[in-house]
């Protein structure tokens, strides 16, 4: 469904810089695939070279069947595009919003509003429906501006970074929209720099980095391309760790790392997992050396994607700074920011 070969933009004036440098992509039909990669690296390029919107230097490119230089009108039939800024109308209710872009669109008027009514349904906004956008929350305007992308049924929606800027609550209202966009038959290419959200919502995950694919895989594949899961063990006494080290080397195999201001030795996990961790547990036990935490950890795609660029890529960050301690006297404000906070941190420190 998109294809693109070697492809080669450098952008004139200033310092020339070159945003793609051999970039690839070979996407089949059905999917949500991501294009994962850090700020700069070279994905909003992508996306408008292959929605038609930019020139490029070399290479070649096809969406849906036509090629993006020589049958650009073709192109635009059959993909739509939705940025990282909302392309409603604040004035419009998002019903009119929806209704005037089946218009623009040539829809009949009973056919505008027809597709308008199943795109409110089919992403949570009927209750909504009625009011001005400009009372919408950052999620519900993403949602509509989605469904306004949707009003002629592409072939391929580009999303560029549709979830950044938005509160967890929002953002996962964008996610579950996305999910179900693949049920309508559209490809999505997904653009992100939120190892989280590629791993959340595509099948198969290309890593971009200054302008080319670094490697590509399901993010399972990405995953232990990196190597096994790993068994660690943290102790209560950091002089028994060397103590622990051994014990773990002796009953897992392999090298263990110990890492001693978390008090935690680490090892590669192979042959049966659930035999290893009881066994070792055991051994520890009787090595006189007490256990204050165990754990099995699958590699992260942020290890990952510093393993294949030998940089951090950006995390999951929450837009607004985490909430001091709530007052005592506003109980309100405190139950209603927990939950988004819980959900975009999967780990909590006491
Ligand atoms: N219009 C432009 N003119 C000059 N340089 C640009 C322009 N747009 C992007 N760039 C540069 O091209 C590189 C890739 O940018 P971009 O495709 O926007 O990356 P991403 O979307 O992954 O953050 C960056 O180094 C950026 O500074
Ligand atoms: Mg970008």
């Amino acid at each position: 469904m998109i294809v693109a070969e070697e492809l080669r933009k450098r952008y004139r004036g200033g310092q020339g810089t070159i945003a793609l440098d051999g970039f690839r992509l070979d996407v089949p039909g059905g999917i949500v695939h991501g294009l994962l990669g850090p700020n700069g690296a070279g994905k909003t390029t992508a996306v408008r070279v292959l929605s038609t919107l930019l020139g490029f230097d070399s290479g070649r490119a096809e969406v849906a069947g036509a090629d993006v230089v020589r049958q650009p009108g073709l192109v635009r039939e059959r993909i739509a595009l939705t940025g990282q800024y909302a392309a409603v109308d604040e004035l419009l209710s998002g019903r009119q919003n929806l209704v005037l872009f089946g218009r623009l669109h040539h829809l009949r008027p009973r056919d505008a509003r027809r597709r308008a009514d199943e795109l409110l349904e089919r992403f949570g906004l009927t209750d909504a429906a009625g009011r001005s956008a400009k009372d919408y929350s950052g999620g519900m305007r993403r949602r509509l501006d989605l469904a306004a992308s949707l009003i002629r049924r592409p072939q391929v929606l580009f999303l560029d970074e549709p979830t950044t800027g938005l509160d967890p609550r929002s953002r996962n209202q964008v996610w579950d929209a996305v999910r179900g966009l693949v049920t309508e038959g559209t490809t999505v290419l997904l653009t992100t720099q939120y190892l989280e959200e590629a791993d959340q919502l595509a099948g198969r995950i290309s890593v971009v980095d200054a302008g080319r694919i670094v490697a590509e895989g399901t993010p399972d594949e990405l995953k232990s391309a990196l190597g096994a899961d790993r068994l660690e063990v943290v102790i209560r006494e950091s002089d028994r760790l060397g103590d622990a080290a051994a014990v773990v080397a002796r009953i897992a195999g392999g090298r263990p790392d110990t890492d001693l201001d978390r008090r935690a030795v680490r090892v590669p996990l192979m042959g049966d997992r659930v035999e290893t961790l009881t066994v070792t547990l055991q051994a520890l036990r009787e090595a006189g050396i007490t256990v204050a935490n165990v754990g099995i950890h699958q590699p992260t795609l942020d290890e990952a994607f510093l393993h294949l660029t030998g940089r951090r890529a950006a995390m999951p960050a929450d837009p607004a700074p985490p909430p001091a301690a709530p007052p005592p006297s506003s109980p309100a404000a405190s139950s209603s920011a927990a939950p988004a906070r819980a959900s975009a941190s999967s780990e909590v420190t006491a």
